[in-house]
């Protein structure tokens, strides 16, 4: 699959807390893509903190840079005509509106609104358990702030509903924008 070069890339942004659900509606929607012949690269917090964020943890100067970094990377792709989709907790403000203003107007901001009860119900990682038990500090939602957007570009309320349904509204909403485009 190979996107037309001139067209203008997208970085799609999912914001939201840990366990929310950004990485699975992020393969969601890459496979619904992917059958539309749309390619696109999946960046995700889990495997970029392994690599080209390897150095750096989870104080707030630590992900102003990660999510600095991979800003950076993403706007290099868009500029290929790519489209990223990234997976970042990014947790303020501050923060999606530096991706922004390094991308430029193809960043499509979407939070995953997952309550953090439920988030901490399913745990997937167990690292709500640990930050509980104060085995991890600084862990968002707990012992660090997440600051809800109040404007994104979409929001995909996952409670109450199934994963398929969840990736289904994601991916239609993303569609009427590479449409638009
Ligand atoms: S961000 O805040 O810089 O955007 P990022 O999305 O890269 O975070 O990484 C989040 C992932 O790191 C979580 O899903 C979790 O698996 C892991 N993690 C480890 N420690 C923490 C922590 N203190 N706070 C949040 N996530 C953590």
């Amino acid at each position: 699959m190979v996107n037309d070069f001139k067209s203008k890339g997208k970085v799609i942004w999912l914001t939201g807390l840990s366990g929310s659900g950004k990485t699975t509606l992020a393969n969601g929607l890459q496979e619904i893509l992917g059958e539309k012949k749309i390619s696109t690269k999946s960046l995700d917090g889990d495997v970029i903190r392994t690599g080209l964020s390897k150095d750096l943890g989870f104080l707030e100067k630590d992900r102003d840079e990660n999510i600095r970094r991979v800003a950076e990377v993403s706007k290099l792709f868009s500029d290929l005509g790519i489209i990223t989709i990234n997976s970042f907790i990014s947790p303020t403000k501050k923060m999606r509106d530096q991706v922004r203003s390094i991308v430029g107007d193809c960043f499509v901001e979407v939070y995953v609104n997952t309550p953090l009860n439920i988030c901490e119900l399913r745990d997937v990682k167990g690292l709500y358990a640990k930050a509980r038990k104060g085995e991890i500090k600084n862990f968002t939602g707990i012992d660090s702030v997440y600051e809800v957007p109040l404007n994104p570009d979409i929001e995909i309320a996952t409670e109450g509903k199934t994963v398929q349904e969840s990736i289904e509204e994601l991916a239609e909403c993303i569609i009427t924008i590479l449409n638009k485009s």
